[in-house]
């Protein structure tokens, strides 16, 4: 752990983003493994972004060399995009797929992301059932999260309440210009998302926020030692009562 007296949540910081993974998914291994040896489900919050990559690949390894089965896997991603159809390779349905569903055994029908392409007016009621199939799994047991440079968490950004629930949501300026790369251009990134609220985020009985690099120092700051608000979604961990922080140490260097 951190030894910084200012932080509100507890921050455990790595050597690199690798042995973080490989930490976070020995957790998640562990987890898994003691559910299925009970017959139960294990019901797992995923994100997307760059930052999942390595504990993704280190879950796939442990499927591939350790024969850990997903067979008994839940999963909820936390976000998609409006208006991007799954076979889009900019939709959130398409990264999960090639990052991690399609080389591990899990069953396509316990896969669970919000549509990118339900109607405006289907909206609300596809939002519902999201909630609804979440409570039906038994709640969420372990939500990994990144965090945007707008401090959000899922696509909550700056104004989100802290007991909203999953939505349609217009993505920030910051968050755009940090996906137009993607996109190949702004004007290619969707406007508006559907995502997890945060109090959705905030049912899970685990959550471990991820974050490697210098350019999240300042707002890993933020949400570890600044107060709890709406400006900074990811500051509302603080509230929950098993919530960490996974950094590497240019991700800790402001702390
Ligand atoms: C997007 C996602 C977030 C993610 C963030 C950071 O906005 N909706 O879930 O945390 O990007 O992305 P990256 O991990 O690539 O820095």
């Amino acid at each position: 752990m951190s030894s910084s007296s200012a932080n509100k949540v507890p921050v455990v910081v790595f050597d690199s983003p690798q042995a973080a993974a490989k930490a976070l998914a020995a957790e998640f291994s562990e987890l898994i493994r003691s559910r299925a040896s009970e017959g139960k489900t294990a019901v797992l919050g995923l994100a997307t972004g760059s930052t999942p990559l390595p504990f993704y690949a280190e879950l796939i390894r442990l499927h591939k060399e350790e024969e850990l089965s997903f067979q008994n896997v839940v999963t909820f991603n936390l976000d998609e995009y409006a208006g991007l159809p799954r076979e889009h390779k900019e939709s959130y349905w398409h990264f999960m797929h090639s990052n991690l569903f399609d080389h591990v055994d899990i069953l396509a029908e316990n896969i669970h992301l919000p549509s990118g392409t339900v109607t405006e007016a289907e909206i609300p009621t596809h939002c519902a059932e999201y909630e609804q199939a979440i409570v039906d799994a038994g709640g969420l047991d372990f939500q990994i999260l990144g965090i945007g440079r707008t401090g959000h968490i899922g696509f909550n950004e700056p104004g989100s309440p802290k007991n909203s629930l999953t939505r349609a949501i217009e993505l920030d300026q910051i968050t755009r210009e940090d996906a137009a790369p993607a996109f190949d251009g702004i004007e290619n990134v969707p406007t508006s998302a559907i995502t997890m609220g945060c109090g959705t985020i905030l049912t899970a009985r685990k959550i471990v926020l991820m974050a490697w690099g210098e350019n999240k120092a300042a707002i890993v700051k933020e949400a570890v030692q600044g107060p709890v608000n709406d400006i900074v979604s990811a500051s509302f961990l603080q509230e929950h009562d098993d919530a960490r922080f996974f950094l590497d140490t240019p991700a800790a260097s402001a702390l």
